[in-house]
């Protein structure tokens, strides 16, 4: 008796345990900001977002968005564990990805990841239309911004650079316009910006003097002006032909063809336009 009373404690236990681990979900701040996203999203021929729910079908009150798992949804990846969120009623997982962007390329799906990407033939945009809300800024665990081949448009809310933990932010490939925020210089941990081919305008902010982690920034295909500020040692890939950028800000005199500070990574090419990156000397892939 006392044997079967102890087996059914511990069950029990063990069926709590387990309906913790079943019932972990994503913090409504998420859930809300990616619903948020979707609200915006007014075309979506891949079905990338498919069991996404809009904001707006969804009733403003916390006990609709309880019932609601930004976690479970298609091309988002959350924390395994849960933490204790203020605000929020329950221990949550936090959004680490959003993976909603690339080229699909069917003919080439045998090829190695890295030619699949390359070789553009046969390949199939995501297509995504929507624009960045600004709660995104609300992912305050988020490392990966995959969303790239979109058709995104608006502008790049400012809240972003509250990302501290971002790491990855490729939005190449839409029709994002106005300037690139100066708060994106307090996403302390990027390593990659890929924002080739948007409609961008304005400088490249002062502040990005400050990411010291920073290995890609690809800017290549915008609008950009003014100068480039000196960015940390670890960049690797500096992309940013098709702008008109007149040099570094720091460059002591000026002119065509001279040798840019070399710290920053970059040098001055035939045209106006600027190119470089320690990795592309001798590599390939550049004009
Ligand atoms: C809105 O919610 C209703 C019921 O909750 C559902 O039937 C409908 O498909 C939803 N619409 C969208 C666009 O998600
Ligand atoms: C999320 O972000 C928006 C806009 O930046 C803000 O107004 C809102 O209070 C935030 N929501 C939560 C739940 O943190
Ligand atoms: C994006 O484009 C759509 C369709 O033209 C438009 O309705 C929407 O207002 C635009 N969004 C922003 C943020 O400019």
């Amino acid at each position: 008796m006392a044997t079967l009373l102890l087996a059914s404690i511990s069950l029990a236990a063990t069926l709590t345990h387990l309906a913790q681990l079943v019932s972990a979900r994503a913090c409504l701040q998420d859930t809300h900001a990616l619903a948020a996203f979707k609200d915006t999203i007014w075309e979506d021929p891949r079905r990338r977002t498919r069991d996404w729910r809009p904001l707006s079908n969804i009733s403003a009150t916390d006990a609709d968005l309880e019932g609601e798992d930004g976690c479970r949804w298609r091309g988002i990846a959350c924390t395994r564990r849960t933490y204790e969120v203020p605000g929020n009623p329950f221990p949550c997982q936090r959004v680490l990805e959003i993976e909603m962007g690339g080229m699909y390329c069917p003919q080439n799906m045998f090829l190695p990841e890295a030619m699949q990407e390359t070789s553009g033939r046969g390949c199939i945009r995501s297509d995504v239309s929507g624009w960045l809300v600004p709660e995104l800024g609300n992912l305050t665990f988020v490392k990966k911004f995959h969303l790239s081949d979109n058709n995104l448009n608006g502008t790049l809310p400012p809240e972003l650079g509250r990302l501290e933990y971002l790491e990855e932010f490729d939005i190449e490939y839409s029709k994002i316009t106005g300037t690139i925020p100066e708060e994106y210089g307090g996403m302390t941990r990027v390593k990659e910006f890929d924002f080739e081919g948007l409609q961008l305008t304005g400088t490249i902010p002062k502040s990005f003097s400050q990411l010291q982690y920073l290995e890609e920034l690809e800017f290549d295909g915008n609008r950009l002006t003014g100068c480039i500020p000196e960015l940390s040692p670890t960049i690797q890939s500096l992309e940013l032909e098709g702008n008109d950028l007149s040099g570094p800000c720091s460059a002591v005199g000026s002119g065509e063809g001279a040798d840019a500070d070399s710290n920053a990574g970059f040098f001055f090419g035939d045209e106006d336009d600027l190119y470089g990156g320690y990795d592309s000397w001798g590599g390939d892939g550049w004009e």
